[in-house]
């Protein structure tokens, strides 16, 4: 068809041992370890991601910190932290398992020239070598981290060899074994750059394509579209994938709303750690001190302990403020900077400024963007904060996911929480780690890589343990390569029948499916625009809207294969986003308060509600399934 030449793809099929899918910080994890276990076992090993390695994932722009570091740390103090913050669920056993292993990941970091900042004296002294890190909180460890994401792509590069790793290639699907529907047997996609379809069959898979983004209209709408603080290439593959395959998800209640400097996003964690800015209302009033007294209403302080209180909760307190009209939420940069200047020299204080910067260049650049566009001097001047959009992630302070195999070393851990292979996920050969692995947050970028390295070992001992099973895949070639460009065929079908290819009765451009489930998500489950409040009826209302948007999907549109992805990506969001709302609408109490509120249930109710809840989802029927799961407590208060 003139003009495009895109529509008959070429087929690509390739049967491997392990595929990885992602090439984030868990991907990378996995690539690096994998090859430690499988040497001289003849293993066909792969790694697709849809974007280029060195830059693709959260980690993209580089990052200021590592924020989980235990050093001197205990990991049970690790646990019992990730507890106060995740408002008391979590599977402490996997908490516990990235606690006792994280330190090796962050060592091999360094070890590829990853500079970490030391305590003075120490500048020459590796971590290994005894030398101190520059702790800007308990648990995080300062580093200059621009090129973080390259130097760890880098060494997965040479681990796995780039000729077993394809960039460009979004998948879209998990395919189940033909013969045991309990089983993953195969994955498709394409590429984003060809007309090519990739379908590829293997033992085992781990899917680690991080959490979701844009499911929830932004704040940054019209000339700000684009900008968020959790990448925007992430748009929940890794959950919606999984749950169609039939996995186990757990948490997906659960979400993360980062409070940040408003309109560019930037990180407040070395602002508040490091630096030791203080935030305020608008008459200059410490809004945490003024509402401590919220945290004894509602069982909202249950967790906290003192100042200690998780990230929702410091939400809450400052919701509390915006609700009341006592906004704008200011960050006081320049007090806290004069502070810290009070002992330097002028050397000292030009690097301090500098480092002001750098921790946003290093990891957030548009916020230097907003700064230098608004002529904002952060010695001189102070910065708006703002609690964001909400976000799905299980490597945050956050911990939405799929429920997966635990070790099985740690005492008192519930037999069933572990078959087998650590990181697999319910359904058999299908793993995840990092943003994928639910009720267990706080590992971010370290953490992140480590739960790939666990989940690596296990899969070449699946691989193994399998060598003999041969993988059939449930769907035809022909079947999957009709679904997967439905969208093109929406478009080179029908777009003659008007002008204007954007105006067409018969298909939807994946831009304005996307509006109608921001729209969704955010009037009815819990956006910014009810200050993140919802409840049964808003929730029910949301569920019709979405099962008619679903089906919707079936007609967006594809005229290029630019579309084909924002296609695919808005179907994953979609799921997600379902997965989110069954969730919101099965808990019947207020567990996040500051991420979420269930206005008809406005308690956090222990009694009831201290369980995970886990759902199941049947892409045949489109029924899901909710179940409460007993908590367990492994490490004491
Ligand atoms: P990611 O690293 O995000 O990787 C996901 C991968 O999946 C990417 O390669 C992506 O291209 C690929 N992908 C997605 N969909 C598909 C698909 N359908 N097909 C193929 N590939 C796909 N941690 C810290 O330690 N310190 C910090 O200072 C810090 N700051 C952060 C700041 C921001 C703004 C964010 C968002 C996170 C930050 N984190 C930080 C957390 C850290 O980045 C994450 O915990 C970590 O990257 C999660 O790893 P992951 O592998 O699960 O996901
Ligand atoms: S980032 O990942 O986008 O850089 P952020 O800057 O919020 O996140 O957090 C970095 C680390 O600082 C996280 O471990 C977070 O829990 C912690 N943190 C952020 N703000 C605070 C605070 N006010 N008090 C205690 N810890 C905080």
């Amino acid at each position: 068809m003139a003009g495009y030449e895109f529509g008959n793809p070429e087929v690509v099929e390739e049967e491997l041992d392990v595929l990885i899918i992602g090439g984030g910080m868990a991907a990378c994890g996995a690539a690096v370890e994998i090859m430690r276990w499988s040497e001289g076992l003849d293993l066909k090993i792969k790694l697709v991601d849809k974007a280029a390695m060195d830059r693709s994932g959260a980690v993209a722009q580089g990052l200021s910190a590592i924020n989980t570091y235990m050093g001197d740390n205990d990991p049970a103090d690790y646990v019992r932290m990730v507890r106060t913050d995740l408002m008391g669920i979590i599977r402490e056993d996997l908490v516990y398992d990235v606690g006792r292993h994280v330190d090796g990941s962050v060592h091999l970091f360094e070890h590829w020239g990853l500079p970490i900042w030391k305590r003075p004296g120490d500048e020459d002294k590796p971590l290994t070598g005894g030398g101190k890190p520059v702790r800007s909180g308990k648990w995080q460890i300062m580093i200059n981290g621009e090129s973080y994401k390259w130097i760890v792509a880098e060494a997965a590069k040479k681990s796995l060899g780039t000729e077993n790793i394809q960039e460009h290639v979004f998948i879209v699907k998990l395919v189940n074994d033909k013969n045991d529907p309990s089983r993953v047997a195969g994955a498709v996609g394409f590429s984003v750059r060809e007309d090519k379809v990739y379908i590829y069959k293997f033992k085992c898979c781990l899917l680690v394509c991080g959490g979701a983004v844009n499911v929830f209209r932004p704040r940054s709408v019209g000339e700000g579209q684009g900008r968020a603080w959790y990448p925007v290439w992430n748009a929940g593959s890794t959950y919606a994938m999984a749950l169609e395959a039939g996995a186990e998800g757990t948490m997906l209640e659960n979400r993360f709303v980062p409070a940040r400097f408003k309109d560019g996003y930037g990180p407040v964690g070395a602002w508040f750690l490091l630096f030791k800015a203080k935030s305020m209302n608008a008459n200059g009033e410490d809004y945490q001190a003024k509402n401590a007294h919220l945290l004894k209403e509602h069982n909202y302080g249950t967790y906290a302990q003192g100042h200690s209180m998780g990230t929702c909760l410091r939400n809450h307190l400052m919701m509390e403020e915006l609700r009341n009209g006592e906004g704008p939420i200011i960050m006081d940069t320049p007090s806290a900077l004069a502070k810290l200047a009070e002992t330097m020299t002028p050397k000292e204080i030009k690097h301090l400024e500098a480092e002001a910067w750098e921790d946003f260049l290093d990891m957030t650049i548009g916020q230097c963007g907003i700064w230098a566009g608004e002529n904002i001097e952060p010695d001189k001047e102070v910065s708006e904060l703002m609690p964001t959009e909400p976000y799905l992630l299980g490597s945050h302070a956050g911990c939405a996911g799929l429920w997966v195999s635990g070790p099985t070393d740690i005492p008192g851990v519930p037999e069933d929480w572990s078959w087998g292979y650590r990181g697999m996920t319910t359904i058999t050969g299908l793993f995840t780690a990092g943003d994928g692995v639910g009720a267990s947050g706080h590992k971010f970028s370290s953490g992140s890589f480590t739960e790939g390295r666990l989940a690596a070992k296990s899969m070449v001992k699946f691989a193994l343990d399998n060598k003999d099973w041969q993988p059939e895949l449930e769907d035809s070639v022909e079947d999957l390569l009709e679904e997967i460009y439905r969208p093109v065929r929406n478009f080179l079908e029908r777009k003659d029948y008007t002008t204007a290819i954007d105006v067409n009765p018969h298909y939807v451009t994946p831009r304005m499916l996307q509006f109608r489930l921001q729209k969704i998500m955010d009037e009815y489950v819990a956006g910014v625009s009810t200050m993140y409040q919802t409840n049964a009826k808003y929730l029910e209302i949301a569920e019709r809207k979405l099962g008619m948007l679903k089906e919707d999907s079936l007609k967006t549109r594809a005229k290029d294969l630019h579309e084909l992805l924002r296609a695919w990506e808005n179907y994953h969001r979609i799921i997600a986003a379902e997965a989110h709302m069954k969730h919101i609408q099965f808990r019947e109490e207020t567990r996040y308060p500051g991420y979420y509120y269930r206005a008809d249930y406005r308690d956090l109710d222990d009694e009831n509600w201290r369980v995970f809840v886990n759902s199941t989802y049947d892409r045949k029927t489109k029924q899901w399934s909710l179940r409460k799961v007993p908590y367990v407590q492994l490490i004491k208060d």
